[in-house]
């Protein structure tokens, strides 16, 4: 098993990995056995396929607990489902005793550690995260929220888990394009700061695009190291955490101006780091060579959907009100080579305008 720290001011918390984990999820959870109740927040389809392994393992070690389940769709990281869970953990008497595992992708540990967060001013939680990029990115860094109609993850707190549970094998279910978007987010920790990871996740890709055998354990490994090393080093974004974001700017205004529903979030990131890419060459930050064998790279991993049908008017109104945004300075992560970023600051709005436009048409 590989053991994780995740070393922070005020807390530290361990991340653990192991193929098969979830079967023996009991014991590891017995740690926190001074828990009054513990409540299980996840999906029905999750349930279906995952919730029997979890409960035998709990009842194995005589733990008794409650299960939620709620919708876990982008637009049911919302209020409404928040007060549904309070009212739900309300009836069931949770107390501050008590604790929340969730079992899910980003979705459902999201909205878990807002819940655990905000439910008597805080409760502790324990992730268990289901698909890749949740295992990877979401899962580890307390970040937790939910969407507002008026824009993403507006609402929400910095609020670390007592633990984080990885188990790859909970992988074998997930769909291609849920374990693709995953691909996009690890190849973004490899262009961030780790060239080997960077070729071990086109060659893992390639691979699982040609239905062959793949193994994530490394990837999963490697990128959960990156995130917590950066989490430890900035635990509330002021600016090393900023490097996560590398493919994010236009990568969100690209899922809000599709209104979530063309491309998954990876896919969405792959088109931002295609594009920052660009921008990157255009300012001189990277060598024309390197920027070509990122674009290539991330066009070879999966089919990404095209872009046709936006508009940079649209995807523009979108950077510009996210939330980063907000004091109206236009940051970037642009990359020198692969293994390493830079925030630039400042980048005229033509340079940009050009280079999406350019890539809406095709020409890149
Ligand atoms: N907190 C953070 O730091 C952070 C970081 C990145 C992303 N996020 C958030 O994460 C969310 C995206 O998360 P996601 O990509 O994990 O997707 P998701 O939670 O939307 O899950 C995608 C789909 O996969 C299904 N699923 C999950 N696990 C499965 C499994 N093992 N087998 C079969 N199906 C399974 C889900 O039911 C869902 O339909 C977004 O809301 C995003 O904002 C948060
Ligand atoms: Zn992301």
């Amino acid at each position: 098993m590989k053991t994780i720290l995740v070393k922070l001011k005020e807390t530290e918390y361990q991340i653990h990995i192991q193929t098969g984990l979830i079967e023996r999820i009991g014991s590891l959870i017995n740690k926190f056995q001074h828990s009054s109740k513990i409540i299980v927040i996840s999906s029905h389809k999750i349930l279906r396929l995952h919730g029997e392994k979890l409960t035998s393992s709990l009842h194995q070690v005589g733990i008794s607990h409650e299960t939620i389940a709620i919708r876990d769709k982008e637009h049911h990281k919302n209020l409404s489902t928040l007060q549904l869970l309070y009212q739900k953990l309300a009836r069931l008497r949770t107390s501050r005793n008590s604790l929340l595992v969730a079992l899910g992708g980003g979705v459902i540990g999201d909205i878990t550690g807002f819940v655990a967060a905000s439910y008597l001013r805080g409760i502790p939680y324990i992730q268990i995260p289901t698909t890749l990029l949740a295992q990877i990115d979401s899962s580890i860094g307390g970040k937790t929220g939910v969407n507002l109609s008026t824009g993403k993850n507006l609402v929400g707190a910095f609020y670390q888990p007592q633990a984080v549970f990885i188990d790859p094998n909970l992988l074998n279910t997930l769909p291609k394009k849920e374990l693709e978007s995953g691909f996009y987010e690890a190849l973004k920790y490899g262009i961030i700061s780790d060239p080997k990871l960077y070729e071990l996740v086109i060659k893992q890709a390639i691979k699982f695009s040609s239905h062959q055998n793949i193994s994530l354990y490394k990837i999963i490994c490697r990128s959960a190291e990156i995130k917590a090393f950066i989490v430890t080093k900035d635990e509330r974004e002021s600016h090393a955490r900023m490097a996560l974001n590398f493919g994010h700017t236009l990568g969100h205004a690209i899922e809000s101006a599709s209104a979530y529903r063309k491309f998954t979030h990876g896919q969405a990131i792959g088109h931002g780091m295609i594009l920052a890419t660009q921008i990157a060459k255009q300012l001189e930050k990277i060598s024309a060579g390197e920027a070509e064998k990122i674009q290539n790279d991330i066009s070879h991993m999966a089919p990404l959907p095209r872009l046709s049908n936006l508009r940079w008017q649209s995807i523009c109104r979108h950077m510009l009100s996210d939330k980063k945004f907000i004091d109206n300075r236009l940051k970037f992560i642009l990359p020198r080579k692969i293994g390493k970023v830079e925030i630039v600051e400042d980048i005229p709005l033509g340079v940009i305008k050009t280079i999406v436009r350019n890539y809406l048409r095709g020409i890149f």
